[in-house]
C-alpha cells in the first residue's frame, strides 16, 4: 500500500502522456511533429525550464474540446490514485488554450467532468488551480480572472507558473489584490530558477500561503529562517529539479537539508509525463537515491494534508 499523500504542485497539461496525445491528435486532425510516441518520448531531453515549457506548449495543441480535458484529468486521477495519491490541488493554463480560441469555459468545465467526480470515480478529491503565465503581460493575466469569473464555483485558487527568470512576483501586483479580492487562495511558483528574492515578493507582494517549488531559499540563510519560523509551505517537485538541471542530479538535491533545517516541504510532480514520475514515483525516488527515513517520509506525507486547502475535518479524513 503506497503512503496516502497530497499532491500539491501538478500542472495538468503536464500529465499528458506521448500516447494520449497521439490518440487526441488523431481524434481532431491535429498534425503532431513526431513520427510516433518514442520519437516524441526521445524529445524530452531538457537543458532548462524553457527548452521544455517549448515542448509543453506545443504538444496542447491536441487539448479542444470538452472531451479532451476530461480524458485528460481521467487519466492522471487513475495514475495518481494507483500512487496513494488521497487528494490533488491541480494547476492548469488557461492562457496557454484560450490563445488557441479554446474557450476558458470548455477547459473548465470539461476539467470538472472528471475532477467533480474524482472521489466518486477514483477516490481522489481534488481542487482546481488557475495559473497565470508571468512571460505574458499582466494585464493578460487579468483579463483571464475576469474570464474566469463565471467559473469560480470550480476554481478555488490562483497560480503563477511559466519562464520565471525576468518575470517577478511584483509584475502580479494588482492580479492578486483582485484574486484575494474575489476569495481567491493564492499560491505562485518562486524560486526554481529565479533568485531567492522572488521568493521573498511572492510572500510580502502576492500574499501567498504557499510557494511552489522555492528551491533557492537554500541560498539565503535569513529567508530559510522566516520560511520555517512561519512554517511556509514548499511544494517541491525532485525529478522535476534533474530533469530541468536545477540540481545536478538527484543526489544532490537539498531535500534532506531542507528538512533538517525545519522547513515544511512536501514532494510532488509538477509535469509527470515528462519528468519521469508520478507523486508516488517521486517519493520512491527520494527515498531510494537520497536515504530519508520511514518517519521522514510519513513527515512529508503529512505536511502534504496539512499544507492543503482541505478543510480541517476533511484534511482529518484523508491521512
Ligand atoms: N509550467 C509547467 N511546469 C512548470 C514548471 N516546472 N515551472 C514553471 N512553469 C511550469
Ligand atoms: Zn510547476
Amino acid at each position: 500500500m503506497p503512503l496516502p499523500k497530497a499532491e500539491l504542485h501538478l500542472h495538468v497539461e503536464g500529465t499528458l502522456e506521448p500516447e494520449l496525445a497521439f490518440e487526441l491528435a488523431a481524434r481532431n486532425g491535429v498534425k503532431l511533429p513526431y513520427a510516433d510516441t518514442d520519437e516524441l518520448r526521445e524529445a524530452y531531453r531538457f537543458q532548462d525550464l524553457q527548452s521544455f515549457l517549448d515542448l509543453y506548449y506545443e504538444l496542447m495543441a491536441v487539448l479542444r474540446t470538452e472531451r479532451d480535458f476530461e480524458d485528460l484529468a481521467n487519466a492522471y486521477l487513475a495514475r495518481a490514485a494507483a500512487q496513494g495519491v488521497r487528494h490533488a490541488e491541480i494547476f492548469f493554463d488557461p492562457q496557454a488554450h484560450t490563445s488557441r480560441g479554446v474557450e476558458m469555459a470548455t477547459v473548465v468545465e470539461g476539467l470538472w467532468r472528471s475532477l467533480g467526480r474524482g472521489e466518486e470515480n477514483h477516490g481522489v478529491s481534488t481542487r482546481l488551480i488557475m495559473c497565470f503565465l508571468r512571460d505574458q503581460p499582466a494585464e493578460s493575466a487579468m483579463r483571464t480572472l475576469q474570464d474566469a469569473r463565471p467559473h469560480l464555483d470550480r476554481i478555488v485558487g490562483v497560480g503563477l507558473d511559466s519562464a520565471e527568470v525576468g518575470h517577478p512576483p511584483v509584475k502580479f501586483r494588482e492580479v492578486y489584490e483582485a484574486a484575494a479580492a474575489l476569495g481567491l487562495r493564492r499560491v505562485a511558483h518562486a524560486g526554481e530558477e529565479g533568485p531567492p528574492e522572488y521568493i521573498g515578493q511572492a510572500l510580502d507582494v502576492l500574499g501567498v500561503e504557499r510557494v511552489d517549488h522555492g528551491l533557492r531559499c537554500v541560498e539565503d540563510p535569513a529567508l530559510v529562517e522566516r520560511l520555517v519560523r512561519d512554517r511556509v509551505p514548499l511544494t517541491l517537485c525532485p525529478l522535476s529539479n534533474v530533469r530541468l538541471r536545477t540540481v545536478d542530479t538527484l543526489a544532490a538535491h537539498p531535500l534532506p537539508a531542507m528538512l533538517d533545517a525545519g522547513l515544511m516541504c512536501t514532494v510532488n510532480s509538477d509535469d509527470p509525463a515528462y519528468f519521469g514520475g508520478y507523486a508516488g514515483d517521486n517519493f520512491d525516488a527520494v527515498r531510494s537515491t537520497l536515504g530519508l527515513s520511514e518517519e521522514r517520509l510519513r513527515e512529508l506525507a503529512r505536511n502534504s494534508f496539512l499544507a492543503s486547502f482541505l478543510e480541517d475535518d476533511e484534511e482529518l479524513r484523508q491521512r
